[in-house]
């Protein structure tokens, strides 16, 4: 299978939203004070909670991951300074001062910030981590940084384009010698079978269907025809039931070819434009016999492999390709072949 792959980030959806909806969230967006104000409506206001900070750090892939990428590499952290984008409960900023970290910076926009700051204290290590209340664009710093860490992936990576964010505080506070935590990030696409597509038709069939029975109904009791309306309803549903992609944890026996790689980043040198947007040629040949090609999957990985000139001792990865054993809150996202 060959074809062209488009998006990127600034993709709709926060992630978090529920899994197996089609997340319709808007994204976060930088700049001007409205806009602020959309983004704490639309995008923050779920990492304000502990509910949904507690989904990510029960999340054992994700959190083996990052541990063992910090203790396992300790001595890039003894004795240096470290940035902590998006701290959230605080979890990445106090490995970091476990590990031996002189100073580090905890920056959250939202008032989890607070919580953080009490996990600091109760752990003993508010000499070292200074939680700062305060998007990573707006806030300053006394010095520059050793080490830049953050856990920024959204659904296939890029959705929450929240990695933007990551890059203005790389170029303007990791010191040139700097490393970034994680250093690399990848997407990639595969053919899948699953019954997916035939639900959300299903979905789409069964919503139109109710339509008629409520138009029916809203004229019968209160006389009024809601009959204009219907081709709007539909659109409106045809897009939410066929045209986005959804939350979906696969086996492996469901990718039946070749997954393709779509997208290599490089955390210490991507640019904005460079994440604006993906477009990538590529081949994907279906490997399963007799199989039905129902849909794509899209997942990510990253790694720990330090800078050029300062290897990780253990380069460590963190995949949410599809797995029959533990998967991660990321799951894969998948789009259906009855998109139109
Ligand atoms: C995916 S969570 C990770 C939280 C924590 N680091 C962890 O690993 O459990 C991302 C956090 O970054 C925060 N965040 C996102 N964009 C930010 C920005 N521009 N400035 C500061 N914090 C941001 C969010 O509010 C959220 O708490």
């Amino acid at each position: 299978m060959n074809g062209i792959v488009h998006g990127g980030g600034g993709a709709p959806g926060a992630r978090g939203s529920a899994p197996g909806a089609a997340a319709m969230v808007p994204p976060k967006t930088a700049g001007a004070a409205a806009d602020k104000a959309a983004d704490f409506a639309n995008y923050f206001c779920t990492y304000a909670f502990l509910y949904h900070q507690k989904e990510m750090l029960s999340d054992r892939v994700r959190m083996d991951a990052y541990y063992t990428a910090i203790f396992r590499n300790a001595r890039h952290f003894v004795g240096k300074t470290v940035l902590d984008v998006g701290t959230g409960s605080g979890i990445l900023a106090i490995w970091s001062a476990q590990a031996g970290a002189r100073k580090v910076y905890a920056v959250e926009a939202t008032n989890m910030s607070q919580h953080a700051k009490k996990l600091v204290a109760a752990n003993g290590f508010h000499d070292v981590v200074e939680v700062i209340e305060g998007s990573i664009e707006d806030i300053s710093l006394p010095e520059q940084v050793d080490i830049i860490i953050s856990e920024w992936m959204g659904y296939f990576l890029l959705r929450e384009s929240m990695f933007d964010s990551v890059i203005i505080a790389r170029d303007r506070w990791l010191k040139p010698t700097g490393i970034m935590y994680p250093s690399h990030a990848r997407m990639w696409l595969a053919p899948i079978k699953t019954r997916l597509g035939d639900q959300r038709v299903q979905e789409y069939q069964n919503a139109m269907a109710d339509w008629g029975c409520f138009t029916q109904k809203t004229s019968d009791y209160y006389g009024v025809d809601m009959g204009i309306l219907t081709t709007s309803y539909f659109e409106e549903q045809k897009k939410y039931c066929l045209q986005t992609s959804l939350w979906n944890s696969l086996y492996p026996s469901q990718v039946i070819g070749t997954p393709a790689l779509v997208k290599e980043i490089d955390c210490l040198k991507a640019t904005l434009k460079d994440v604006a947007s993906v477009f990538s040629p590529f081949k994907m040949p279906v490997t399963s016999q007799e199989t039905r090609l129902c849909g794509f999957a899209g997942w990510f990985d990253v790694h720990f492999k330090g800078s050029p000139h300062d290897l990780v001792d253990h380069e460590i990865e963190l995949t949410t390709a599809p797995r029959d054993d533990e998967t991660t809150h990321w799951g894969q996202q998948v789009c259906t072949n009855s998109l139109k």
